[in-house]
């Protein structure tokens, strides 16, 4: 979700508190304060990338692998992963914010905007932003919804290329697999994390349950075929007709699967079946051919029609706390005429527990309801990074986005293929840690040592919590989290594993830390933190990782954290070398390549007139260029590409808040028509590897 600060809105009848709650208003009440006492040691940058550098000398394995494939890693012949011109501060500002703009090297277009019809056959009218008019909510079911965030792109083939991988026990060389795999169509999976009523409803409330069922029908998830026609340069990619087309919202029938599925921390008086996801901001896709989207800010779209609920010192009431429920929510007004939206209804008590967790979708089967696995945890989940580990179980990395909240991970208890093989779910039956972070042997160096704390009831001072089964502490698994003392992060938003599978975490931001939201530490550095950074961990064994600070975004326009005498600084610092040109601030979403790139997009005010951006990063040099800019007012969310690594798909969520006087993207300026968010395919104009 973006860092708009809107609080409140006066509706006339009703006051709204708009985002109260959200990532930004921290809910962490402990005082877990490992680093208390950093040393003032200083560390000059340098030393940072010659960190990443250190870590990176055994992630060559991948890019080497590759190579051994056959594969082209798009080095160029200046042996620079990132060769490609960068777009200019100056060529990006001079639009004023109204189209995208991209590197002189690369082309884009534009591929499913909120409103197109999810079957381009139908004789449903595409809504094209017309400021009159909005869809109906029956439309709107069966359109793009907005708020595009996660996604993942899908080879047409990819089950029967998966198949022959498990007739095989394990994974093609990957030049092989590039070939097999379908770089021409696929399903995309996007997720349709929010849209706010004024941009989705023309208003700023709902007056009806049809308002209501609209906004509804515009969040979610959609699965769509998506196909390159014409010729091998220069086809366009767009949305073909499938029977597998499908909208998922949060009213689509689900199922609940794992240690809490039969718990009654999920049923309610009502005896009402399970519905729906909500707030689907990133994302992930398992080795097995599925799509896991994340519900993040599910507790902005509940509300109480009375002022009295909670405050007890119930668990229940701990964690409606604690996970940040309030009264009006974040201003949808879903309550008011939906009543499962309703804290206070008792017919509905559980309904809240329902949301919060990772989602599995299966993008070939239609059919299949979606299902919540949730052995994973609840909070709010960003998004997650899979990995296979040495002895084939997989680990998934999944931050908690709020101010103060945690870095977590999972791991099956048995390796995903027999898992897969025996039809169990590798998401079923594993283990939840939370991550303390600690400082290593020299203070303020950039790098230390951590624990992954195995969240359950076993754990003594998780049971004095009063979470004394393990539903308990998967449901709340904030309040576990708290009681074993995790770190507090700076708003821990994507996941992403490296060359060396090495996991990178995006810390987007975090200017509260004098409110009691979060700590300075080593690993927290800033105490103003209004850039964010990105950390690299490295899992020594499954409850032990080492950690570094791989980029701190400050320094990427010539400032060194140290500033303020609450920082922990880094002395020596060096200047970028490309002396700010390529700035950038609040990394957020965050793909990485088999080669050693890392994609960054960007959500919170950009220096220099600059709007949030997509950069490309060599994680084995340090370097760092920027591919694309997005429009006033929006954020870069999401990065997938084809498996022959020429289409990146990446998307523009809330282009100008909706205010069509800001930008009207995709269409050309007119300061008429409603901006739509949609997804952006970009590629090399030479059809080269992307990010090269
Ligand atoms: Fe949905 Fe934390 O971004
Ligand atoms: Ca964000
Ligand atoms: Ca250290
Ligand atoms: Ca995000």
């Amino acid at each position: 979700m973006d860092d708009v600060n809107v609080r409140s809105v006066d509706t006339g009848d009703v006051r709204v508190d708009l985002d109260e709650s959200s990532e930004d208003i921290a809910t962490n009440p402990t005082e877990s304060r490992q680093f208390a006492d950093i040393a003032a040691a200083r560390l000059s940058r340098r030393t940072i990338v010659q960190g990443s550098l250190a870590a990176a000398a055994t992630g060559f394995l991948a890019p080497q692998a590759a190579h051994a494939g056959g594969y082209d890693s798009g080095r160029g012949s200046s042996g620079s992963l990132c060769g490609f011109e960068p777009l200019t501060t100056e060529a990006a500002v001079a639009g004023e914010g109204r189209m995208v703009t991209i590197s002189p090297d690369y082309e884009y277009d534009v591929l499913i905007p909120w409103g197109t019809p999810i079957d381009p056959t139908c004789h449903i009218a595409p809504y094209e932003g017309d400021p009159n008019t909005r869809p109906t909510a029956e439309e709107q079911e069966q359109m793009i919804g907005i708020g595009h965030d996660g996604m993942w792109f899908f080879p047409r083939n990819l089950r029967r290329v998966l198949r022959y991988e498990m007739y095989l026990g394990g994974e093609l060389d990957p030049l092989r697999r590039s070939n097999l795999l379908n770089s021409r169509a696929g399903f995309l999976c996007v997720n349709h994390e929010f849209g706010r009523n004024s941009h989705v409803l023309g208003k700023d409330f709902p007056e009806t349950l049809e308002d209501v069922r609209l906004s509804q029908a515009a969040h979610g998830v959609s699965v769509v075929l998506v196909r390159r026609k014409g010729g091998r340069r220069n086809g366009k990619w767009d949305i073909a007709p499938s029977r597998k087309n499908r909208r998922i919202t949060v009213n689509t029938p689900m199922k609940f699967s794992g240690p809490v599925a039969h718990s009654p921390l999920l049923s309610n008086a009502a005896n009402n079946s399970p519905l729906g996801t909500v707030n689907n901001c990133g994302s992930g896709a398992t080795p097995w051919g599925t799509y896991i989207t994340c519900e993040e800010n599910f507790n902005g779209y509940f509300g109480s029609t009375t002022p009295e609920f909670g405050g007890t010192d119930s668990l229940a009431d701990q964690a409606l706390a604690r996970y940040g429920f309030s009264e009006n929510g974040f201003g949808y007004g879903w309550h008011l005429f939906d009543e499962r939206f309703d804290i206070s209804n008792p017919h509905y008590e559980n309904e809240r527990n329902r949301f919060g967790w990772c989602v599995e979708i299966d993008p070939f089967r239609p059919n299949r309801k979606p299902v919540k696995r949730t052995a994973m945890g609840r909070f709010k989940h960003e998004a997650v990074a899979f990995k296979e580990l040495p002895d084939g179980r997989i680990a998934a990395y999944m931050g908690d986005d709020q101010r103060g909240d945690y870095c977590y991970k999972y791991e099956s208890n048995e390796p995903w293929r027999a898992c897969i093989a025996a039809g169990i779910s590798p998401l079923d039956d594993g283990k939840l840690y939370v991550a303390r972070f600690d400082e290593g042997d020299a203070a303020s160096d950039g790098k230390g040592t951590g624990e992954w704390i195995e969240l359950t009831c076993r754990e003594p001072l998780i049971a004095a919590a009063g979470l004394d089964t393990q539903d308990k502490v998967l449901t709340y698994a904030r309040l576990a989290a708290d009681a074993v003392g995790a770190t507090p992060m700076d708003r821990p938003e994507w996941t992403t594993i490296g060359t060396d599978g090495e996991v990178y975490w995006t810390l987007t931001n975090n200017t509260a830390k004098d409110n009691g939201e979060g700590m300075v530490s080593e690993v927290n550095p800033i105490f103003e933190n209004s850039d964010g950074y990105i950390i690299s961990t490295t899992d020594t064994c499954s409850t032990e990782f080492e950690w570094n600070m791989f980029l701190i975004s400050r320094n990427t326009r010539g400032e060194n954290p140290g500033d303020d005498s609450n920082d922990v600084g880094y002395a020596a610092y060096a200047a970028p070398a490309d002396g700010g040109a390529n700035t950038f601030t609040d990394p957020d979403a965050a793909w990485a390549d088999p080669f050693g790139r890392l994609f960054i997009g960007t959500d919170g005010g950009q220096p220099d007139g600059l709007q949030d951006q997509m950069v490309v990063i060599d994680t084995q040099t340090g370097e760092y260029k920027r591919l694309l800019m997005g429009v006033n007012s929006d954020e870069i969310t999401g990065a997938t590409t084809t498996p022959d690594y020429q289409t990146l798909f990446t998307n523009t969520q809330h282009p100008g808040n909706g205010n069509p006087e800001s930008t009207n993207f995709p269409a050309p300026f007119d300061g008429v028509t409603i901006p739509r968010d949609c997804t952006i395919v970009v590629r090399r104009k030479d059809r080269g590897i992307i990010g090269s």
